[in-house]
């Protein structure tokens, strides 16, 4: 059961958007459909999650890396809006990114968030000041995404990793702890999220 924040968007036409996401994506697991061919959604407590989230911090910016059907990209554009913020989301394939931004559009959002397509690392790249970062592309990847990027995250800001215990992210989290330049914790919450606040360059 989706726990939605009712006051806020019973009556959003994105909550028909995001609903339909989470049926495609639990429908692709029940068919055993191999990963590529998934969507790959994060959970709906995730969505509420990464919801809250933007509604406490309130970044002016937010990168997502692997984007995929937009479904994460709608639950953090719904908080965005509230305080003016925006979200540059990033997929490397085509024809899903196209999708992502029809779902954008559908769900009443387009003009807060879009998905480039191409490499997110490359998407991010193009911004010089970036507030938060949501990383969940592919796992074997973590590490120079997260290379990439931690230099652009400006001082105070968080980048947050999704699937760090539900998949094997040892090298991420060996190399984010070695860093003396953020803080780092791990929230053992449905896949396990990486909670990495940037800290002031000395
Ligand atoms: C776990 S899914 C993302 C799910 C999405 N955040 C959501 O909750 O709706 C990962 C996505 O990252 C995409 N991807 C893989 N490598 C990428 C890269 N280098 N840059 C951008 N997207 C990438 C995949 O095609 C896939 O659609």
């Amino acid at each position: 059961m989706v726990r939605y924040p009712e006051h806020e968007i019973a009556a959003e036409p994105a909550r028909t958007v995001m609903e339909r996401l989470r049926d495609e994506d639990q429908s692709q697991r029940d068919q055993g459909l191999p990963v590529e061919a998934r969507t790959r959604n994060v959970t709906a407590p995730t969505g509420l999650f990464l919801y809250s989230l933007v509604r406490t911090i309130q970044p002016g910016l937010i990168v997502e890396i692997g984007s995929s059907t937009a479904y994460s990209t709608i639950w953090m554009a719904l908080a965005a809006r509230a305080h003016g913020g925006r979200i540059v989301g990033s997929e490397i394939l085509a024809d899903r990114a196209a999708e992502a931004n029809r779902n954008l559009l559908q769900a009443g959002v387009s003009e807060i968030a879009t998905v480039e397509t191409g490499d997110g690392s490359d998407i991010a790249a193009m911004h010089e000041t970036i507030d938060m970062v949501f990383l969940d592309a592919e796992k074997d990847d973590y590490p120079r995404h997260f290379g990439n990027v931690v230099e652009r995250v400006r001082p105070g800001g968080l980048i947050l990793t999704d699937n760090v215990t539900s998949h094997d992210c040892r090298a991420l989290l060996e190399m984010i702890r070695a860093r003396d330049d953020v803080i780092t914790q791990t929230i053992p919450f449905e896949r396990g999220l990486e909670y990495t606040v940037t800290l002031q360059q000395s």
